[in-house]
């Protein structure tokens, strides 16, 4: 049997769909939300991921700015830029890209932006707001996770959701998420012992471990949902996901590619985001 394929490229069309209507109602009101994005020093993926944000502000009507500084940018520097983005009244959005060089400490550039700038939900207030439940900027890979279930018409109220990766950007977040969505939650990462005996155990599998192909058959329950948010770029330059695609899919249920399925939720949720900002800015 071969699964039904979720596709990330087609739900992101259809919420930037949506998006670019919201733009034209607020641009009525002379309202343009606007994204700020700052990349320090020339690291090739970042570049590609800064690009493609620059692209879809574009496409959808956005403002953007995009700041590329030299790798030797100092702290002091780049913090005086995240203040000056939270002063300016024409951004409603700030990212940051990551990795930040050596030199430079990540969580204290994190921690000057802007609350309710932040649209990658990375400050502590709002990875805080999402814990306890209260209304926050959601982190944009998570919640595109969420939103590409919830569009496949998956149910995840009283499911198991097994959820492999326990980073801060993915595996704690989505976690957090799937509970809110109802589903019983169980996390495994690098240290848990007998994995697929509790993967098996999935009606829906989250990975988010960075290991090429690394999910096969085994550790899948027939008919469960397999959501793989893997970016892993191989030797020939093709990008693999953390799931053996080809043969989880004969015994999973619905089940995300790569590329094309969690990749480009994650740029449209920011995208929302950014949206979500500017209404309440200006609003
Ligand atoms: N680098 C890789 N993924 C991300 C992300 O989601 N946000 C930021 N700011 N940097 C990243």
């Amino acid at each position: 049997m071969t699964a039904t394929i979720i596709s990330g490229k087609q739900v992101s069309e259809e919420i930037r769909g949506s998006i670019a209507v919201e733009v034209k109602a607020l641009a009525a009101k002379g309202v343009v939300p606007g994204l700020a994005v700052v990349l320090v020093g020339e690291d090739p993926a970042s570049q590609v991921y800064v690009r493609n944000k620059e692209k879809a502000c574009h496409d959808l009507g956005f403002y953007s700015e995009v700041h590329r500084l030299p790798a030797e940018t100092s702290q002091a520097d780049l913090l005086a830029l995240v203040e000056k983005l939270n002063s300016q009244n024409n951004i409603d959005g700030i990212l940051v890209q990551l990795p930040l060089p050596g030199h430079v400490d990540e969580k204290a550039v994190i921690n000057a932006i802007a609350v309710d700038k932040d649209v990658d939900g990375f400050h502590p207030v709002n990875v805080g707001n999402l814990v306890i439940g209260d209304d926050s900027l959601l982190p944009c890979t998570p919640a595109g996770v969420i939103e590409l279930i919830k569009r496949a018409g998956i149910s995840l109220s009283g499911k198991h959701a097994v959820v492999i990766g326990r980073s801060n950007i993915v595996g704690k977040p989505v976690s957090l998420l799937l509970q809110r969505e109802n589903a019983t939650v169980t996390m495994c990462h690098s240290r848990t012992a007998n994995m697929a005996e509790i993967t098996r155990q999935a009606d829906v599998l989250v990975v988010a471990i960075g290991r090429a192909n690394f999910i096969d058959a085994s550790y899948v329950k027939p008919g469960a949902v397999v959501i793989d948010v893997g970016m892993n770029r191989l030797d020939n330059g093709k990008l693999a996901g953390d799931v053996d695609f080809e043969s989880v899919k004969e015994v999973s249920g619905p089940i995300t590619p790569v590329p094309g399925g969690v990749g480009p939720m994650t740029i449209t949720m920011l995208m929302q985001n950014t949206l979500l900002a500017a209404k309440r800015h200006h609003g």
